[in-house]
């Protein structure tokens, strides 16, 4: 008999890679769990809390606190740290103090031989899993940031809102950078098989004033409304990354918006953005193109832009 066990790395265990853990132990997404952290005491302490959780769940897991040998056999690493965050809400002002701490990860990492799936959390995720990928050397289908997985979430959660109808009628996708320059692919979003224009267009007095370009506003700054009053997010962040996790893990096959290193779709290359992704135990296997109109295109290529201007910041 030859049945393997599974294992993930979650590497940061501060707010946002704890708030993971308890929630791949509350789905029994894995057999083995296991926490890295700088701060060795609070990843030992983090995985007895857990330990004692996972008594009430409904599937028995390992959780200990480990060092980089962890990695050697896992199937999925988490990377969840990062530099602290200051106030100027903006994810690309943590990218030269956390490329330092990116660096130094990967390089242990890969140390140990580890040739399974990298899933980027940490901010400006495109740009940390862009490094990551590169520092790595592993295939393109190996790395991926978590991306507007959360954004799409948000975006859903708003529509849904709006109309008083379960999020999950809604059918859209947020791509592009996490970040203030994200699109919407508008012309492809539907909800209940309606296409969400003609939705807001027969139901004006229900949207009210609200339009399109203010869906998508509200859905960027959704991130900086919960990080201003609590200072962190947790929830959305590990409850999106977890289900990227799962269609992974589960080779589920399911479709998310993660970001990816583009290979000339979309007209893009070599650069990491959120576009539609099927996700399954090789990672990211393929990447969906859908048909955006001129304007959303223009837009995912602003984003590139924008995301790519920075690449040079990461050449070392
Ligand atoms: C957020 C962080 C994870 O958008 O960027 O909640």
């Amino acid at each position: 008999m030859n049945i393997r066990s599974t294992k993930v790395v979650i590497i940061g265990a501060g707010n946002v890679g704890a708030t993971c853990a308890y929630t791949i132990i509350n789905e029994g997404l894995c057999d083995e769990l296991c926490l890295i952290d700088m701060n060795k005491e609070k990843a030992v302490g983090e995985a007895m809390d857990l330990t004692h959780a996972v008594h009430f769940m409904n599937r028995n897991m390992k959780v200990s606190a480990s060092d980089y040998s962890a990695c050697k056999d896992a199937d999925v690493i988490i990377i969840t740290a990062s530099a602290p965050m200051d106030t100027s809400n903006d994810r690309l002002t943590w990218l030269t103090p956390s490329k330092k701490v990116m660096k130094s990860i990967v390089s242990s990492v890969m140390e140990t031989g580890f040739n399974g799936t990298f899933l980027v959390v940490s901010n400006p995720v495109d740009l940390m899993a862009y490094y990551v990928w590169k520092l790595s050397g592993l295939p393109r289908s190996q790395v991926i940031g978590s991306g507007t997985t959360l954004d799409t979430a948000r975006l859903c959660c708003e529509v849904g809102n709006l109309f008083n109808l379960d999020s999950r009628n809604v059918s859209a996708y947020v791509m592009g950078e996490h970040g203030d320059s994200e699109m919407v692919a508008w012309s492809t979003a539907t909800i209940g098989g309606k296409q969400l224009t003609d939705v807001m267009n027969d139901n004006r007095s229900r949207a009210g004033k609200i339009d399109l370009e203010q869906l998508r506003v509200m859905t960027t700054k959704a991130g900086w409304e919960i990080f201003n009053r609590k200072h962190n997010t947790t929830y959305g962040i590990a409850a999106s990354t977890c289900a990227i996790l799962k269609s992974i893990l589960l080779n589920e096959n399911r479709i998310y918006p993660v970001s990816v290193c583009l290979n000339g779709q979309y007209g893009l290359k070599d650069i990491f953005l959120s576009v539609p992704t099927i996700l399954d135990r090789t990672g990211a296997k393929e990447i969906v193109e859908i048909r955006l109109n001129e304007e959303e295109e223009a837009a995912l290529r602003h984003s590139a832009d924008v995301v790519g201007s920075y690449y040079d910041l990461l050449q070392d």
